[in-house]
């Protein structure tokens, strides 16, 4: 049974990835500072399920990730833990500074010397794969894609967190043989998303009857991936994916932002109408645009698709509706993240 050490698994992405991993008999080591993006009930169906072991702490605790890795001894670490909202990150990027570029390189430093000491096939089978974002390519005209040669252009503080963190990967590879993988993924959406983003803050709004609120004209693009997706494209790279190289991740489904939010409208009137029949439609709030907001995002999978045979299960319409019907069937979940509930989970978690 293989073990792997999971960085920021309490969130989203991390959230959903470890729960397949686990369900596919991978031994999990789960570990998560728990900010306000980590979720433990996102982890709820693993109590007490011994393949999970959760670890409250930070990327950048050097001492805390050598004593897991010589504990647990992983075959893979996969480092998902960031500060991942770009709102957030205009607001205050040092938060951002010290978890995405700071605590990576800490988590990196750790990783390095714990590599040093294994031999053989442990050596020659360990990978470090950094989990990343489609924002370090900037921003696209109306046509064109980002592909694994594109320059880095970050335009948001979180985007060059990101940037930093992938170059500290890169030369980690390079400087000191560092086996590693870099995912560069677009948007993606589906369950367990915090609802601070858009899909799962529009879903969540609809319901209230609250306005929805659409930055700008609502026309900025982005390339969106169902979650599982994205996390079946980390195994299929963690598997087979040549040492040191990039691969960027993309749902072929680009989409305006407005298209994105009607949509998510006209499935909820749908399932379930509102009272007084009016369509969701009408809530939709133009607000102003963030500063410095990308226009527009797309990837070229290509290099993914030829040479791992990774395909998207779900294409956007199939995607976007199963999102609304989970969200509909886990109202439990968002409501404690909107009551600030789930915050008091963490209390008695810590390793
Ligand atoms: N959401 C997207 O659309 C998207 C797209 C491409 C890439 N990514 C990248 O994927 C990764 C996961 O994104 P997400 O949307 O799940 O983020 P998220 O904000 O939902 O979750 C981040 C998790 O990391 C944890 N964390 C934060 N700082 C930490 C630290 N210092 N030490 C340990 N844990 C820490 C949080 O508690 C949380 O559980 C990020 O690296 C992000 O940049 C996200």
């Amino acid at each position: 049974m293989p073990t792997w050490l999971v960085t920021g698994g309490a969130g989203f992405i991390g959230g959903n990835f470890v729960l397949e991993a686990v369900r596919q008999g991978v031994r999990v080591v789960n570990l998560d500072a728990l900010t306000y993006a980590g979720n433990l009930h996102t982890l709820a169906s693993l109590e007490g399920n011994p393949d999970h072991v959760f670890v409250h702490g930070d990327i950048g605790d050097r001492a805390l990730v050598a004593s897991l890795l010589a504990e647990h001894r992983p075959d893979a670490v996969l480092n998902f833990a960031a500060e991942s909202h770009v709102d957030r990150s205009i607001d205050g990027p040092a938060a951002f500074v010290q978890t995405n570029v700071v605590g990576t390189l800490g988590l990196l430093e750790a990783v390095r010397d714990h590599w040093k000491t294994l031999d053989g096939e442990a050596r020659d089978a360990f990978r470090f794969l950094h989990v990343s974002t489609d924002e370090v390519y900037g921003t696209l005209g109306e046509t064109g894609k980002f592909s694994e040669t594109t320059p880095y252009a970050p335009n948001s503080p979180y985007s060059a967190s990101k940037a930093a963190s992938d170059h500290l990967v890169r030369a980690f590879h390079h400087t000191y043989g560092l086996p590693t993988l870099t995912t560069n993924c677009s948007n993606n959406y589906g369950p367990y998303h915090f609802p601070e983003k858009l899909i799962p803050l529009v879903i969540a709004k609809a319901l209230a009857g609250e306005p929805l609120p659409v930055y700008g004209d609502g026309r900025q693009v982005r390339d969106w991936l169902f979650v599982t997706d994205h996390c079946e494209a980390i195994r299929m790279v963690l598997a087979k994916g040549r040492v040191g190289e990039t691969y960027n991740v993309g749902g072929d489904a680009e989409r305006e932002n407005i298209e994105v939010v009607r949509t998510i409208c006209r499935l909820l009137d749908e399932r379930r109408p509102r009272e007084d029949g009016q369509p969701r439609s009408s809530q939709i709030a133009f607000v102003a645009d963030r500063p410095g907001h990308d226009r527009r995002y797309a990837i070229d999978a290509s290099k993914l698709r030829d040479e791992l045979g990774w395909r998207p299960r779900h294409d956007f319409d199939s995607g976007i509706a199963e999102t609304v019907d989970w969200y509909l069937s886990h109202q439990d979940w968002v409501q404690r993240i909107l009551d600030g509930s789930y915050r008091l989970e963490r209390i008695g978690t810590a390793a």
